[in-house]
């Protein structure tokens, strides 16, 4: 677990999503492996999800996630300082994917790395870009959620294949007075129960061969089972040691933005939080996007109006490596905005040499 600490504040300037065209229906499964409607709706609530096209891939969604958060933050790509693309599927195992969506941006400034951390990545990778801009290393850091999930998806197994879709959900972090934005962040691992949730080959320890290809091990393997039992209560565990952490209570957060996994788990941990009626979902049109998931609901809710500023969200995910991450942010979209509308065009188009070039 990591803890406190901040110099600067930091908030959430501006946020976008960006999911393909292409809906992928329960019925549409129905014609591929055994299942049905009724039972990925009673066990997962997921009604639909999105897959890429054949000439799609991660850094597309990435890049128009991101294009739409900095134009929500009212800053040109020129200005970024440092982009964090967290994933489990990026284009290709390198260059990163956050590279590409440099490219894509016109970020020439920016440096770029990605977070492997599961569907917690865009909280691990919230806090870490959160560090430089506390410390006052950067002051525009874009921060994304992007998979395509459906690459690495056996769509002959009824297990894992009625689960995922591909998208990208981005932010953009300012700094700001101390105490405001992110206000508490917790972040934990338990690897010794990675191989709960994985893909078995294509890394150093098992590299692509005929076999591994023909024995189907380059897609998700999940016991679905003891997944979901760590996901309720690391769900509930996580809202309580954060909130602990900062000195607050469930009846303080406006709005809970959890992993969209499944509905089912979903309701139960907002069911023992005590707080039914406040946490956000959207599993049943996107289903599990993994690192995406966090940040597609998140302008979701704050596009939608169901977010405004002064509430106090709390950000909560869980996923490979075994992984969790929440965060408590009171939203301060209003500050950043009073912020641009006091810089000119000029000031706002500048686009700085790039570091370390
Ligand atoms: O984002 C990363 C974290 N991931 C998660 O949080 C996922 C957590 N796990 C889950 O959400 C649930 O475990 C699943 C939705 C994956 C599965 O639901 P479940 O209620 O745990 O079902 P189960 O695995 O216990 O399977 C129950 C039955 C089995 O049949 P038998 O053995 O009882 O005859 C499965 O073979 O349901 C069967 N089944 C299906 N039936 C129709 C499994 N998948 C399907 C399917 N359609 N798609």
């Amino acid at each position: 677990m990591s803890g406190e600490a901040t110099k600067r504040g930091v908030g959430i300037a501006g946020t976008g999503r960006a999911v393909p065209e292409r809906v992928l229906s329960n019925f549409d499964l129905e014609k591929m492996v055994d299942t049905s409607n009724e039972w990925i709706v009673e066990r997962t609530g997921i009604r639909e999800r999105r897959i890429a096209g054949p000439n799609e891939a991660t850094s597309d969604f990435a890049a128009l996630a991101a294009s739409r958060a900095l134009e929500d933050a009212g800053i040109s790509p020129g200005e970024v300082d440092l982009i964090i693309v967290a994933t489990v599927t990026p284009d290709m195992i390198f260059p990163s994917t956050s590279c590409l969506v440099q490219a894509k941006l016109g970020a020439t400034r920016a440096a770029a790395f990605d977070i492997s951390a599961g569907c917690s990545g865009f909280i691990y990778g919230l806090w870490t870009g959160a560090q430089f801009v506390a410390n006052g290393t950067y002051d525009a850091v874009l921060v994304i959620g992007a998979e395509t999930l459906s690459r690495i998806t056996d769509f002959t197994n009824r297990n894992t294949c009625v689960l995922f879709g591909d998208g990208a959900g981005a932010c953009v972090l300012k700094a700001m007075e101390h105490g405001e934005g992110i206000i508490k962040t917790l972040l934990g691992a338990d690897g010794s129960r990675g191989d709960l949730l994985m893909i078995p080959a294509g890394g150093s320890r098992l590299p692509a061969s005929h076999e591994t290809v023909d024995q189907r091990l380059h897609y998700i393997r999940m016991e679905g089972n003891k997944v979901y039992r760590f996901a309720v209560n690391i769900l509930v565990d996580a809202c309580k040691w954060t909130l602990d952490a900062a000195g607050l209570s469930e009846s303080d957060i406006d709005y809970f933005i959890p992993h969209q996994a499944n509905r089912r788990l979903i309701d139960i941990a907002a069911e023992r939080l005590g707080v039914a009626d406040r946490f956000y979902s959207n599993v049943e049109k996107y289903g599990n996007t993994s690192a995406a998931s966090i940040p597609i609901a998140l302008d979701e809710a704050v596009r939608s109006g169901k977010i405004s500023d002064g509430d106090l969200i709390m950000l909560v995910g869980f996923g490979a490596g075994l992984t969790w991450g929440a965060s408590i942010i009171r939203w301060c979209r209003g500050y950043f905005r009073a912020q641009s509308a006091g810089r000119s065009t000029a000031e706002s188009d500048k686009a700085r040499e790039p570091r370390g070039l």
